[in-house]
């Protein structure tokens, strides 16, 4: 089941780090997720980003004394938030906070909140590399792990300091990300999956090709969504300008000849396959290896067809759980029917194209789930990361009864 924030309780512990600025996009990522948003910081964070910058954009006072603020007396007040809190984040997390923590010190505002706090933590440790790879710092968060908390390992390169290697932090959409990944049920966890995506190209000549607009959206979001609830997850994709999704084992190809062969390598190790890419049924005949002139007014080009990728599957599944997509202008019911019975598939959803809101590089989609029991469940328009949540939902009920 897909993981919301909304109206979620997020605390963000800042320290005193560099990095400090980037909490505040975190802070602003966070509320378009709905989350209601507090901050607490260290003394040493204030000197990077001030509190008024976290208050304007949370809209609430930030925490950053154990002692009486305005008449208020602090120190229940953070216990109140540890009370209160569904997750916490600390971005970024110093060496003396890991230390602190790691040791039970509670000598601030922040450290006392920690240890008062029972709902999930999420350390972005950030420092200077030779601290980050000093053996007491890797020895307190060896010990933070086995504590349950949640370590997002630092990004490697050149440093504020100068010095190149790993101790930077995460960009803020990754943070998110990964923040959202450790708060979701592991429920497909020990589970293969193979996810197809994306376009294919068929090349005509080294500077055209028979394509189509598949952005890779509807794929990645499968993908995504199957990483974040425990999968073992494999994304074979064509050409698409999308960041890589993280944690998973992405096969990048162009051609549906490639795909088909990916696809073939990986088909022993999974347990369920989707297949969500846009794969060109033909194929120029003899692509050249110029550039066509254009010389003549009419030209003819011979296309010859490619393997049915999801077909040869379906012939060949064993106990897999084979998922399939239609793309369709119309009929949508009656095609996707037809291609779920001549397949061999477990499920087919049937993808409506035309509506600027729908398919093709849409960020949402108007989906209906066919089974092969002959069940229709027709969805009402969604985001696509919805859709490919809700899909999960069921393909792990599949598993289940099957
Ligand atoms: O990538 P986006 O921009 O987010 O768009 C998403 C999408 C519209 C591409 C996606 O949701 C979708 O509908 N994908 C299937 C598109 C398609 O090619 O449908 P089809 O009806 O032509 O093919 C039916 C199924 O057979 C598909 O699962 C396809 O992957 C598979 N196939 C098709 C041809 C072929 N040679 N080999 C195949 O495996």
């Amino acid at each position: 089941m897909k993981t919301t924030l909304n109206g979620k309780n997020i605390v963000i512990g800042v320290c005193g780090g560099i990095a400090a600025y980037k909490s505040v996009t975190l802070l602003r990522l966070l509320k378009k997720q709905d989350a209601h948003v507090r901050v607490i910081m260290t003394l040493n964070a204030g000197a990077f980003v001030g509190p008024l910058t976290f208050e304007a954009l949370s809209g609430m006072k930030v925490c950053t004394s154990l002692f009486a603020e305005n008449g208020e007396d602090a120190s229940i007040k953070h216990i109140e938030w540890a009370q209160s809190a569904d997750a916490v984040i600390i971005a970024p997390t110093t060496a003396n906070m890991i230390a602190k923590l790691a040791a039970g010190i509670a000598d601030d505002a922040l450290s006392t909140f920690l240890l008062a706090v029972t709902a999930p933590v999420m350390l972005c440790p950030s420092m200077n590399t030779h601290m980050f790879e000093h053996q007491t710092v890797k020895r307190n968060l060896k010990t933070l792990k086995q504590d349950g908390y949640h370590i997002l390992a630092p990004d490697a390169g050149e440093l504020a300091c100068g010095v190149t290697g790993p101790g930077r932090l995460p960009e803020p959409e990754i943070i998110l990300d990964r923040f959202l990944a450790c708060l979701t049920p592991k429920d497909l966890s020990g589970r293969k999956i193979l996810v197809t995506s994306g376009p294919t190209q068929e090349a005509i000549d080294p500077v055209r090709f028979i394509s189509n607009p598949s952005s890779g959206k509807m794929g990645q979001a499968i993908a995504r969504a199957a990483e974040m609830r425990g999968a073992d997850v494999t994304l074979i994709s064509g050409p698409t300008s999308l960041t890589e999704p993280l944690n998973i084992k992405m096969i990048k190809v162009n051609t549906a000849l490639e795909m088909h062969q990916a696809v073939w390598h990986h088909f022993e190790h999974t347990d369920i396959i989707i297949k969500a890419a846009a794969v060109s049924d033909y194929r120029p005949v003899n692509p050249k290896h110029r550039k066509i002139k254009k010389v003549q007014d009419e030209t003819v080009l011979e296309l010859q067809k490619n393997p049915d990728i999801l077909k040869e599957l379906g012939k060949n599944k064993g106990g897999r759980i084979l998922v399939g997509f239609a793309a369709e202008t119309e009929d949508l019911q009656k095609n996707a029917a037809m291609k779920l019975a001549q397949k061999n598939l477990d499920l087919i959803v049937g993808n409506l194209i035309g509506p600027d809101d729908s398919g093709f590089n849409a960020d949402t989609n108007r989906v209906q789930f066919l089974y092969k029991d002959g069940t229709i469940e027709t969805l009402h328009k969604m985001s696509k990361d919805a859709v490919a949540h809700l899909l999960l939902d069921r393909i792990l009920q599949l598993t289940i009864s099957s």
